[in-house]
């Protein structure tokens, strides 16, 4: 005969958000995840300084179906709320850039951090558990899980979905929280990578892999001005990765390489003061070289500038300041730093997290579909998501 256990919340994985909603669920709290440690995402996260949220952030930094729903939970649970709790700990943190705060050592203070007020809370956490099936009882739910090689059973009244987003499959990424939301009846939009390198199957930039500059990059309709990467098989860093974010297949983006300089009055002067120069030397104090020789030969860099007319310049720099490009797909969820889409949020309560048509089941973090931009602002949704459906069980 099975061994079973009764505990008033269950939280289905051990990452920042379903860590965040053990501390605050109380006592009778079971967190189960099948990984062999807890918040693995934020051990790797921001180069293992974990980018734990963002000094500015506000209900604007954020993409899903609804663009209201993530309000509430962020009012409520705020940046300088988890900035208070990390500052109570002793873990010593720095302002990177745009308001992205890390820590100065490492990634592991906010695990330990997590799992010493989990502790304080009194929740319990088993890793290595396999969940095999889960079923709605009158008053609760019932689980069939597989822990230290033993199967086990275990009812709750509160069962909470904080299993994340597809992202990164080698971490143990799965659809769990989609395929019970969707077992229990309720809708989960449709998912794709985000915060994710863009590629082009013709490796037309692998001459210029590893060459960095400051953009504005566009797509969607929203345009990030942060640092663009070219990389063997397309386009990374910041920009991009935001940008990821809202642009479709099938869709062009548009990439400023002078967002920060008036390039039609810099070669008006230039071919004034030298006109024998090539165009390509008179950018060279603007662009990487490596870049001007890779555009060389498409936009006819090699030219004096002193037989450039003011509408050639013209031409030039409409091309540099709105190079459109069309990417053939993305790196996907392999490398992708987020999940967009998920459980459909016109479901749930946006005060509690709580499933309006299944009482006692929670969705939080990345499994809900919200996705903030790149920059802290994902565990900021984690956090945010975690407390309230935590100081709501
Ligand atoms: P999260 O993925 O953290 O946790 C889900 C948990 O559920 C995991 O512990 C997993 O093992 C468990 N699980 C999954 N399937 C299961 C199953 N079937 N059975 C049992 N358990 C299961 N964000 C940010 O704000 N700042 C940053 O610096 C970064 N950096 C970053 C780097 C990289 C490389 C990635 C991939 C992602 C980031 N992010 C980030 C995003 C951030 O990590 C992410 O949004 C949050 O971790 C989401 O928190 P959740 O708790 O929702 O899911």
């Amino acid at each position: 005969m099975q061994k079973s256990s009764h505990y008033k919340t269950v939280i289905l994985g051990a990452g920042a958000a379903g860590m965040m909603c053990a501390i605050h669920a109380g006592p009778d709290t079971l967190v189960l995840d099948h990984a062999k440690a807890p918040g693995e995402k934020i051990r790797i996260s921001g180069g293992g300084r974990c980018n734990f949220t963002n000094m500015y952030a506000g209900p604007e930094n954020f993409l899903g179906g609804n663009p209201h729903f993530h309000k509430s939970a962020l009012a409520r649970y705020t940046q300088w709320d988890f900035i208070d709790m990390v500052a109570r700990h002793g873990i010593a943190y720095h302002e990177k850039t745009l308001g992205q705060l890390f820590c100065d050592d490492s990634a592991k203070q906010i695990i330990a951090m997590l799992l010493d007020e989990m502790a304080r809370a009194g929740a319990t956490l088993w890793l290595k558990t396999t969940i095999t099936e889960v079923a709605k009882t009158e008053s609760g739910f019932t689980l069939r899980i597989e822990s230290e090689g033993k199967r086990k059973t275990v009812t709750c009244d509160a069962l909470v979905l904080a299993t994340g987003g597809k992202s990164i499959p080698k971490m143990g990424a799965t659809g769990l929280a989609y395929d019970l939301a969707r077992q229990f009846g309720m809708a989960v939009t449709d998912t794709r990578a985000g915060l994710v390198p863009l590629t082009f199957s013709d490796k037309r930039f692998a001459d210029i892999s590893g060459v960095s500059l400051p953009v504005r990059a566009t797509a969607g309709g929203k345009s990030f001005e942060e640092a663009l990467l070219f990389t063997h098989r397309g386009l990374s860093g910041p920009s991009i990765l935001q940008i990821s974010s809202y642009w479709r297949e099938g869709e062009e983006i548009s990439l400023n390489l002078l967002p920060a300089s008036d390039p039609f009055t810099f070669l008006r002067q230039e071919r004034q003061k030298a006109g024998r120069k090539q165009l390509s030397s008179a950018l060279s104090p603007l662009l990487p070289g490596r870049l001007i020789d890779h555009l060389s030969a498409d936009l006819g860099l090699k030219a004096r500038l002193a037989d450039q007319s003011d509408s050639a310049l013209r031409t030039l720099c409409d091309q540099l300041t709105n190079w459109r490009l069309l990417p053939s797909g993305s790196e996907g969820y392999r490398t992708a730093e987020v999940t967009l889409g998920g459980v459909d949020t016109d479901g749930l309560s946006s005060k509690t997290m709580e499933s309006k048509t299944v009482p006692g089941l929670y969705v939080i973090g990345e499994a809900a579909d919200v996705t903030g931009w790149l920059g802290g602002f994902n565990f900021q949704w984690a956090w945010s998501s975690g407390h309230a459906a935590g100081t709501a069980i």
